[in-house]
Parts: C-alpha cells; sequence; structure tokens
C-alpha cells in the first residue's frame, strides 16, 4: 500500500540567508512542501498551478529562528537576580530552581509554557539544557514532540562534590554518564522532533571521570554534545587553575569537541580556541544579551566566523532575560559594534576597540536561521528542496494602519527596496506580528485567525 504525500503550496515574499553575507529576496514565489519537506522554491511565473496558501502582499516569509542554547528549567526565574555575577547567581537562584524538577508536575507545567512561548515567538527548534532529572528530562521531549518544535534535549551532567549542590548532583560519573546514555535512548524514541544531546553542564561542574565517560558515549553513540565554554572570567580561570589548559583544549581532551558540539558563550576563547574547535566541526552559541551581564567581554562573532567557526545565536534562558532568538539578532549587531568602536571614552579613539570587529543584519539573521541550524546539524534554516519547512510568516501592515505594535510597517514610498524591508522585519518583528509558525510543515502557533494549512 502507498500512502499519498501531504501536500501544500504557499505562495510568499520571502528571505533567507544561505551564505552569512548573502540575502536572498524571494519576491513573488511558491514553495512546495510535502510531508514537511521542501520539494521546490520556483518564481510564481514559472509555477503557475494554484496554492494551498497565499501570502503575497501583507506577509513577508521567513525560516523559523534556531535558540541555540536555552536552559528549560531556568524558565521561571526569567528576568530576575541577574545582578549577580554568574557563578553566584547559579548557587542562589538557579541552582534552588533546577532541583525542584524531580517534581515531574511541576517540570511538565513548566515545559509546557516555555514551549508553547518560545513557538509564540518563532523559535522553531530550541537546543535545551533540561535537568540534571532523567524523567523531566524526557518529559521535556515529550512536551516538544505534542506541541511540535524540534528540540534538542539533553540531561544535564554534574556530579563535581565541591562545585554543585546534593541534591542536584549526579550519584557518581558512571552512574551519571549511565543515566545519560538511558535518557539518549528514550529521547532517540520520541519521534523525528526530538534529537538527544550530551549534556555537561561545564567543567566546574564535572569531575575528570564524568567529563571522560560522556566523551566516550559520545564516541560509541555518535549523539551531538552541548555545554559552557569559556563563558566568563572566573570560568576560564577556573578551569585554566584546574588543568593548566583552555576549557576548549580540556573539552578536546576529553573528547568533547566534536562535530555540531554546541560550545554557549565562547566569550573568552582565544584564537587558538576557535581554530581548535573549528577544526572539529564544533561551534558557538552566541548569546549577546546572557553575555553582557555574566560574561565579561563580547564575544567577537566576526573573527570566530572568519576562523571558520560554526555560530548561532542563544538566549541562554534565563541567564538572557528575554524568550526570542529576533532581540538576539539586532542586539549581536549592536554589541559587534561595541566590541569594534569600545566603550570608555577615556581611552583614545584608535586604542578604543577592536578594529574589524562588526556584523550586519544579514549576518546576524544568517546566525538566527542557517547558522543555527548548520551548528547544530539539522536540515532546516534556508529555503531550498530537501530542507524541511519550519518557517514564520511575519504580518506587516501598510503605513498608517496604526495596528502594529511593533512599528513593522511598510510605507508606500519609503520601504520599496527590499533590503530596507528586511532591516525592519529583522528589527522590529515581535511574537505579535507573526501570523503563522510552522514546524516540519505543520502550523504550531501564530496570531492569525483563520489557520493557514
Ligand atoms: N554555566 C554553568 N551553568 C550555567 C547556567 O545555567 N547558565 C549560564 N549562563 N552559564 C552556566
Ligand atoms: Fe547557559
Amino acid at each position: 500500500m502507498t500512502t499519498r504525500a501531504t501536500t501544500t503550496r504557499y505562495r510568499v515574499e520571502a528571505f533567507h540567508t544561505p551564505s552569512p553575507d548573502r540575502l536572498v529576496h524571494l519576491d513573488d514565489h511558491v514553495i512546495t512542501v510535502a510531508d514537511g519537506a521542501i520539494v521546490s522554491v520556483q518564481a510564481r511565473r514559472d509555477d503557475p498551478e494554484p496554492v494551498d496558501v497565499d501570502l503575497v502582499g501583507d506577509h513577508v516569509v521567513l525560516p523559523g529562528f534556531v535558540d541555540t542554547h536555552v536552559h528549560a528549567p531556568q524558565w521561571p526565574q526569567l528576568g530576575t537576580g541577574l545582578d549577580l555575577p554568574l557563578e553566584e547567581w547559579l548557587g542562589k537562584h538557579t541552582f534552588p530552581l533546577e532541583a525542584r524538577y524531580v517534581d515531574l508536575g511541576f517540570a511538565r507545567t513548566v515545559w509546557q509554557d516555555l514551549v508553547a512561548t518560545l513557538l509564540a515567538h518563532g523559535t522553531t527548534t530550541a537546543a535545551y539544557f533540561a535537568t540534571r532529572h532523567p524523567e523531566a528530562t524526557v518529559e521535556l521531549g515529550r512536551v516538544c514532540a505534542e506541541l511540535g518544535q524540534r528540540g534538542l534535549v539533553g540531561r544535564v551532567a554534574m556530579d563535581h562534590p565541591e562545585m554543585t549542590p546534593p541534591d542536584l548532583r549526579d550519584a557518581g560519573a558512571d552512574e551519571a554518564v549511565q543515566l545519560s546514555a538511558e535518557v539518549n535512548l528514550e529521547l532517540d524514541a520520541l519521534g523525528s522532533l526530538v534529537t538527544p544531546v550530551i549534556t555537561p553542564r561545564f567543567v566546574p561542574a564535572c569531575t575528570d571521570a564524568l567529563l571522560s565517560g560522556l566523551g566516550e558515549l559520545a564516541a560509541a553513540t555518535g549523539v551531538r554534545i552541548q555545554t559552557h565554554c569559556s563563558e566568563s572570567d572566573w570560568e576560564h580561570e577556573h578551569v585554566a587553575t584546574r588543568f593548566g589548559r583552555s576549557d576548549t583544549e580540556c573539552l578536546e581532551v576529553f573528547g568533547l569537541l566534536r562535530q555540531h558540539t554546541i560550545l554557549a558563550h565562547g566569550d573568552h576563547m582565544a584564537d587558538g580556541d576557535l581554530r581548535r574547535a573549528a577544526l572539529a566541526g564544533a561551534g558557538v552559541a552566541h548569546c549577546p544579551r546572557s553575555n553582557m551581564l555574566f560574561a565579561n567581554a563580547v564575544f567577537g562573532v566576526r573573527r570566530a566566523r572568519e576562523l571558520d567557526l560554526r555560530v548561532g545565536l542563544g538566549t541562554d534562558i534565563a541567564g538572557g532575560d528575554q524568550p526570542g532568538v529576533a532581540s538576539q539578532m539586532s542586539l549581536a549587531v549592536a554589541v559587534s559594534q561595541m566590541l569594534e568602536d569600545g566603550v570608555d571614552r577615556s581611552v583614545s579613539p584608535g586604542r578604543r576597540g577592536r578594529p574589524g570587529s562588526r556584523i550586519g543584519v544579514v549576518e546576524a539573521f544568517f546566525l538566527a536561521t542557517a547558522g543555527g541550524a548548520d551548528l547544530v546539524g539539522l536540515p532546516v534554516g534556508v529555503f531550498e528542496p530537501g530542507r524541511r519547512f519550519d518557517a514564520l510568516a511575519v504580518r506587516v501592515e501598510a503605513g498608517g494602519t496604526g495596528r502594529a505594535s511593533s512599528g513593522l510597517r511598510f510605507w508606500d514610498g519609503v520601504d520599496d527596496e527590499p533590503a530596507r524591508r528586511f532591516d525592519k522585519v529583522v528589527r522590529l518583528a515581535g511574537p505579535a506580528d507573526l501570523a503563522h509558525v510552522w514546524v516540519d510543515g505543520v502550523r504550531r502557533a501564530g496570531t492569525a485567525g483563520s489557520a493557514a494549512a
């Protein structure tokens, strides 16, 4: 018996960035999607057959956003306690909250609220640190599958007797590796939207035995890895003092620097570290909002890209105090300009900043979509045949209606250039402007009254 593919044809004006410096404007195109996969992207004049969903005129379609770094259990603490340095914030606010996820009912309530909210913000893929607790971690995968978000989900392994609280500590390295392996198998069975990730919290929270055990698990199973790397002065120094090596070197020694390893933050990685990570096929989750609060430095995203490192954007919820990737894009541009110019007027302009650091809106958008997809290693982020259809339809008001609270309007005679319209969408679009959010070809969120296929 053969089952017929479910095909949906979308007529769109769309933007995407197949490479960091190339914005492609698809002006009146038809995207044909069969069973969640893009099968063709053609100009309307070359594909005049009937369409199912016509969005041309008042919508701009974009690839869905990829959030490459989220701490799911920190969702209830969003926006709080961020005046402390990282290591104090973890001990005072974060670890006590994360210990509560032994309660599966609490976990499920939080996960449902988090995943639904991120979908509403256009986050079609998220890389999640869940918690130390196996049941709550698998439950997060289940909620992603139920609500239809592409989730990379990891059980947070942490066993260091001095660096973790007793109620949030794995009983020992062997048991922790075993638990992670079992959770990975359970997550793997939850369907195509859910991907397991081996997740040592960060080097300070793990014993040598746990780090090497998780490296062996990755080598044996091919499961991806995510962790924190050289986030702050404190974290970077802590690892250097313990091992006499940089965080990146240390992760490599333990077998944790592999294809698609997601290194969160990376602000204090030196050029040698960036090269080492690039060579391994790893990359950085750039979290500009969180970095302003915790990192003591701006991540040099332009330099990292020059060295061919994979880079995506991350919210770092709740180290970052905003839920969506959209606001990280304009902030990534802004902090790169601050890095280039410097910020202290008492230093002469020639010595104040780091020349050649700034990125533009197109590159920031690349990081939020295709770059993030490349970092996590999933076929999304670009509109081309073979990739999955994860997409957003941004509703755009004509100037003068006074309706869009975000200020996203296209003015006749002012916003006629596509590049200018793109700027506006990237910098202004908020969740209220997202009419439709599709994951794997299925509409999963959006503010439009009527559901589009
Ligand atoms: N390093 C180790 N754990 C964490 C965390 O939960 N958030 C951030 N930002 N950094 C970390
Ligand atoms: Fe983090």
